[in-house]
């Protein structure tokens, strides 16, 4: 046959009624192999545990299912060595891996179909590929806590201030705002351990919709690919994709806390703030200005739940109304996955690396939770305790003190006593005592609050659950 010819013949894995092959573009639309070959692994690891079932079901014979199962094994190293073709007019990973197959072994890869379809094959590939990112998200989030955890554990009791709408609200502890993230990202690796829980059954066997006549054992196959269970119902299995839409709804709620830490370093790496310096690993300078660094990574992080957040939309988008079962909408489930995951296991390294290397600008940080009137709540805290005031009033009398030093251009713990006692007269000198940033940081100690005591507590409790 002539190259022309060729390209008008019909399909040989599924043409048998078609008399003329494809349009161009027709083929052009409808292959998925430039993306679906990232499943390549997961596809001969399925069609093995498929062939080893059908020979131990006496659905083929053990010599035709030695073949395959070598046979594949042929086909995988050829992809990972770079000598694989893969071809667009064959479609997907599935039919280029089959059809391989067959041109090596002949009549046995023909056999490997039996009892299953490309609807039940491509579910439990992505399954197995996105519980594999899973795994990758939990690992990775592991030792991005451990790195906030590092940092909580050196600044314990190093005092910054805390922020409202960015404004100085109380001093806390830096030991304290690192072991916030902490909380997030544990959360957010639960979110993936939940994902994974909940996906970690076998749609193997469902074939094209309705099951098979064939004896197949679906426990075995589940159990081989390390499911816990076989799925229940066969039309689920081949038409739902929540499973990604789990994986990438968890990537997102991770990607927008990555992105607020992210955000938090290019406020704090700033000229304006310094209370970060990044290492020169995760910043870059630019091309004019030579005293410039600039938080790059941290910008992109910030960046990456753009991304992310689309793929999820998108996803949700094509799944929206289809009917039940599998329709070919399904097949642009992957690329929103691949480049959501990849993006994802990017950025948690990224942030890993980031928060490793950055240091705290100790004195910088002390200066800045001193200023802005941050302990005003202390004293007002103060009055309550000590007067026996209301806390409205307290509030109120504190609101004043806060505005007379503003007008006098000084902090709270500048004002002289004279000054507190214009205010209100019963106000007496212990009241600076409360006035001082570590004091402050000090009386926090309900619990889950930022005193050096309970954040120790906290760092000691993940670090055992880490451990
Ligand atoms: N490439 C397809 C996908 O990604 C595989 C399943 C095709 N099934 C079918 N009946 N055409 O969804």
């Amino acid at each position: 046959m002539s190259d022309q010819d060729q390209s008008k013949a019909a399909n040989q894995m599924w043409g048998g009624r078609f008399a003329e092959g494809p349009d161009a573009i027709m083929t052009a639309i409808n292959a998925s192999i430039g993306f679906d070959k990232r499943l390549y692994a997961q596809d001969i690891r399925g069609s093995r545990a498929h062939a080893a079932m059908l020979a131990a079901q006496g659905i083929i014979t053990d010599n035709d299912a030695q073949a395959i199962g070598e046979g594949l094994l042929t086909v995988l190293s050829e992809i990972e060595r770079g000598a694989f073709e893969f071809k667009t007019e064959l479609e997907d990973i599935h039919l280029n891996v089959e059809s391989r197959l067959t041109d090596m072994i002949g009549e046995a890869g023909k056999r490997l179909h039996t009892g299953r379809s490309r609807n039940d094959q491509v579910a439990v590939d992505f399954r197995l590929w996105v519980r594999d990112q899973c795994d990758a998200a939990i690992s990775g989030l592991t030792a991005l806590m451990q790195a906030f955890i590092s940092q909580a554990e050196a600044g314990a009791d190093m005092v910054m201030p805390g922020f409202t709408h960015l404004q100085t609200a109380q001093p806390v502890t830096w030991g304290h705002h690192m072991m916030a993230y902490v909380e997030m990202f544990a959360r957010d690796r639960s979110r993936f351990e939940d994902a994974r829980r909940r996906m970690n059954e076998c749609p193997l066997g469902a074939a094209a919709l309705a099951g098979t006549s064939f004896p197949i054992d679906r426990h075995a196959t589940a159990a081989a690919l390390g499911f816990d269970r076989p799925t229940a119902n066969s039309l689920d299995s081949v038409s739902d994709r929540d499973f990604a839409l789990e994986f990438l709804a968890a990537a997102s709620i991770c990607a927008m806390h990555l992105s607020r830490f992210a955000e938090e370093l290019v406020i704090w790496s700033s000229a304006q703030f310094r209370f970060v310096r990044l290492s020169d690993k995760w910043t870059t300078g630019s091309s004019i200005m030579p005293q410039k660094k600039n938080p790059d990574a941290a910008e992109l992080l910030r960046a990456k739940l753009g991304r992310i957040l689309g793929a999820t939309v998108a996803l949700f988008t094509i799944m929206k109304g289809l009917a039940l079962t599998y329709s070919k909408d399904m097949q642009e489930d992957k690329e929103q996955v691949f480049d959501a995951a990849d993006n994802l296991m990017l950025g948690l390294a990224a942030m890993t690396g980031m928060v490793s290397d950055m240091a705290a600008q100790t004195e910088n940080l002390r200066i800045a939770a001193a200023s802005g009137f941050s302990t005003a709540t202390d004293l007002a805290d103060w009055l309550v305790r000590r007067l026996g005031m209301p806390f409205r009033e307290a509030h109120h009398v504190t609101g004043a003190l806060v505005a007379l030093a503003e007008k006098a251009g000084i902090d709270l713990p500048d004002l002289s006593l004279a000054q507190m006692q214009s205010v209100h007269a019963e106000i007496t000198d212990e009241v600076f005592t409360v006035l001082g940033v570590e004091n402050s940081v000090n009386s926090r100690l309900s619990y889950g609050g930022t005193a050096p005591v309970r954040v120790r507590e906290q760092i000691a409790r993940w670090k055992a659950s880490l451990a």
